[in-house]
């Protein structure tokens, strides 16, 4: 039987609130991720029109397709009720690839390692053991975030121009 396709309820902190992505965020979020600079060490993306991101929340919220082995995660960052980015994983047994993203008018508060922090303690509560992300070498902010949630550069090439950066729970 296909697992449930979000088991993560709702985060919050005291200034920030994580929902599980619903596809109605896309009206909210497309103003977010309006920046083109917001994709200069993510590859080739711009930024998503309406529709297209509507599309896109469409089919992370119905999760992959069989045989179910993983997980897609996402959650919206609020703060103060607004919607300031979100943070994401892909869930394979005890291992999940993270990721976060905050809009540019919202950067440099703290967001993303305090999102990212509350996700992880989630996921470890929900018995994730390993915590890995990608992240392009001169993207010094994500490697800040990294950092802070005790995440270290593994030795090693680039993976597809990306470092690999690790952590495990104990
Ligand atoms: C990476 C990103 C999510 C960080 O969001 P944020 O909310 O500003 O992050 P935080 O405020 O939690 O922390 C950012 C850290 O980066 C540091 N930082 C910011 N700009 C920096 C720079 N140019 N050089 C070095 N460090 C920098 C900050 O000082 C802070 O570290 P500190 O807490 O030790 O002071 C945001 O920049 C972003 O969305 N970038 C585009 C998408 C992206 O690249 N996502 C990551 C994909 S792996």
């Amino acid at each position: 039987m296909r697992p449930e396709p979000f088991p993560f309820g709702p985060l919050s902190s005291d200034r920030l609130r994580l929902d599980p992505l619903r596809v109605d965020d896309a009206d909210e979020m497309v103003g977010v991720l309006a920046d083109p600079g917001l994709y200069r060490y993510t590859g080739f993306e711009t930024p998503p029109s309406l529709d297209e991101l509507r599309e896109r929340y469409r089919r992370l919220t119905a999760g992959p397709p069989p045989p179910w082995a993983d997980l897609w995660l996402n959650w919206i960052v609020r703060a103060e009720g607004v919607a300031v980015g979100y943070v994401q994983a892909t869930v394979k047994g005890e291992s999940a690839d993270v990721a976060w993203v905050i809009g540019t008018r919202h950067q440099g508060l703290g967001y993303a390692t305090e999102a990212s922090r509350m996700m992880l303690r989630a996921l470890d509560d929900g018995g994730v053991r390993t915590f890995r992300a990608y992240i392009h070498p001169r993207n010094a902010p994500s490697q800040a975030v990294a950092a802070h949630l005790g995440m270290r550069k593994l030795p090693g090439q680039p993976f597809d121009g990306e470092d690999l950066w690790e952590t495990h729970s104990s």
